[in-house]
């Protein structure tokens, strides 16, 4: 693992989320929450279960609809994002429960993430055989390079319920990448992993940043990986944003040590 502070500079605003409201019934799951996220960094959200973490990817990319604020992904404003629209976008994501098709091998669920990057219909791709078979001969190189990149080859036709949870977090991260995603959503990655796993998983999500540029935000509860791998913070507490800043900020900041820090996890 690099040493920190990291020697790479995050660049110009990517997405911006602002007075963001958002509430199902009477339960407030995020009240006028507002930050940023830069291009090329690392952005973690942090707080306790029920803060609205989960609640803020989802409107991120799509899946929930906030009743108030505005979402700007590079330059364009929204009221609300749209599911094919985020993805279309470059916005992929991985989820708090690992979300794949179990009875499925390990590189028809990365497929499956490539799905967004074929054009066409299958009567076209039939007309259209030149073009076709150039997406499908670049489709496998990509498939391959996320394979190879997460080191998951041994395990390609293994059905992905036969696989240790940590392994199965993994290639949800694979099918995401195959995605080709420029900005990556990832919901509690290294969670119920041992040790060694989350190694893994945080070296990966370091490379996955360093080598392809990727910007991420990840929601994470160990706060040691958050403290070594974020740019940034977001701090959420009872659906409200408590804190924002660089990890050393996050740590020294009375209201986030009050109501989120100060207690034992
Ligand atoms: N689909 C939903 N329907 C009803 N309530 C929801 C839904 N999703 C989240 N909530 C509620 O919103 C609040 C924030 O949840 P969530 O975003 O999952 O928090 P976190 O990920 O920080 O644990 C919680 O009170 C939760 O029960
Ligand atoms: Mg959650």
């Amino acid at each position: 693992m690099p040493s920190s502070p990291r020697d790479r500079l995050p660049g110009g605003e990517m997405l911006r989320m602002e007075g963001i409201s958002l509430a199902f019934g009477g339960v407030r799951a995020l009240i006028e929450v507002s930050f940023d996220v830069r291009e090329h960094e690392i952005r973690a959200i942090i707080g306790p279960n029920g803060a609205g973490k989960s609640s803020m990817l989802n409107v991120i990319n799509g899946v929930y609809c906030p009743q108030q604020g505005t979402i700007t992904f590079r330059g364009k404003v929204r009221r609300n994002m749209v599911p094919h629209d985020a993805a279309v976008s470059g916005i992929a994501r991985t989820f708090q429960n690992i979300a794949l098709f179990k009875g499925m091998s390990v590189l028809d669920n990365i497929m499956t993430g490539r799905n967004l990057r074929m054009k066409g219909t299958v009567v076209e791709q039939a007309i259209h055989v030149g073009r076709a078979r150039r997406e499908e001969l670049e489709n496998r190189r990509k498939i391959e390079e996320v394979i190879d990149f997460l080191e998951i080859q041994s395990i390609r036709k293994t059905p992905v319920g036969r696989l240790p949870y940590g392994l199965q977090k993994r290639v949800e991260l694979a099918r995401a990448l195959a995605a080709e995603p420029s900005l990556l959503l990832l919901d509690e990655p290294m969670a119920g992993m041992n040790v060694e796993e989350k190694q893994d998983m945080c070296r990966f999500v370091l490379d996955v940043n360093e080598q392809y540029g990727t910007t991420i935000v990840l929601i994470e509860h160990d706060m040691g990986v958050v403290m070594d791998i974020s740019d940034r913070v977001v701090v959420l507490d009872y659906g409200r944003k408590i804190g924002d800043g660089t990890p050393d900020e996050i740590r020294r900041s009375q209201a986030v040590i009050d109501a989120y820090l100060g207690v034992a996890h």
